[in-house]
């Protein structure tokens, strides 16, 4: 049985003013709430201040990107080893808007997936398909391509308990969500490309759901079988909208 998961995207939002309002509400909000795993993904310069709060909670953080090397002559990247010294549990790697923007190739996010994993980081890889793949009918073509070079560098070890977080790009930030039927779908369609590699990490991976998820849609969401939690933007800015939705997880 695999526990659920909800983690909070921040991007690149907060300061250390909201940060401190938001972080001690869920802390003080989400006491009680012990059936399912939470984390905050933070921009870089406030891993210290999510530590300082959370540390002691059961609220774990992250975050957002990670150097595909171990340490070097790389101006402006954070390494593993970096992010396990400020705590951090989880890094999301591969999210749309990065390799839309900075072109990280497939091979780039395999490594980091890799390297994340090397460090005792739980790495949260995101996959999805463009309107334009799913209107023409390669949605499932476009989300293996991105898959499959995890699945080839990475033994079944390293997949074993990591994340994946389908992301339909059409759905980001846009209040479209997949429909339940929609994100299930995909999710069967990862977990069987896993399985059909390595049977026995695809148990045990847990496939998050990211895309417009809110406090009204995510009970729904968050109860279909193999969505396993979900990856929230915009509605994890919010103490009252992450605490609801870290609630309808069950
Ligand atoms: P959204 O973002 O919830 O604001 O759509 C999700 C994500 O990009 O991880």
């Amino acid at each position: 049985m695999r526990r659920k998961l909800v983690v909070g995207n921040w991007k690149m939002n907060g300061s250390l003013a909201q940060n401190k309002r938001l972080l001690d509400s869920l802390a003080q909000g989400l006491r009680d709430v012990s059936h399912v795993d939470i984390a905050v993904c933070v921009p870089y310069p406030y891993l210290f201040q999510a530590q300082a709060v959370l540390a002691g909670t059961s609220i774990a953080w992250g975050a957002q990107n990670v150097a595909s090397h171990d340490n070097g002559a790389y101006t402006g990247e954070v390494s593993a080893a970096m992010l396990k010294e400020f705590g951090a549990s989880y890094v999301i790697v591969g999210h749309s808007e990065r390799h839309g923007a900075y072109g990280e190739s497939a091979a780039n996010i395999a490594e980091k997936f890799a390297i994340a994993k090397g460090y005792g980081l739980t790495p949260i890889f995101c996959v999805g398909e463009t309107l334009q793949e799913r209107e023409s009918g390669v949605m499932e073509y476009a989300i293996a391509n991105q898959l499959d070079p995890i699945l080839s560098v990475s033994g079944g070890a390293l997949l074993d308990q990591a994340v994946i977080a389908y992301e339909p790009v059409w759905a980001i930030g846009t209040n479209k969500t997949a429909t339940p039927e929609q994100a299930r779908a995909a999710h069967s369609f990862i977990r069987e490309r896993i399985a059909a590699l390595h049977p026995g990490a695809a148990e045990s991976v847990r496939i998050l759901y990211g895309g417009s998820v809110n406090s009204r849609n995510a009970a729904q969401l968050l109860s279909m079988s193999d969505i396993d939690g979900g990856l929230i933007g915009r509605g994890s800015l919010d103490a009252d909208d992450f605490e609801s939705i870290c609630r309808a997880a069950c």
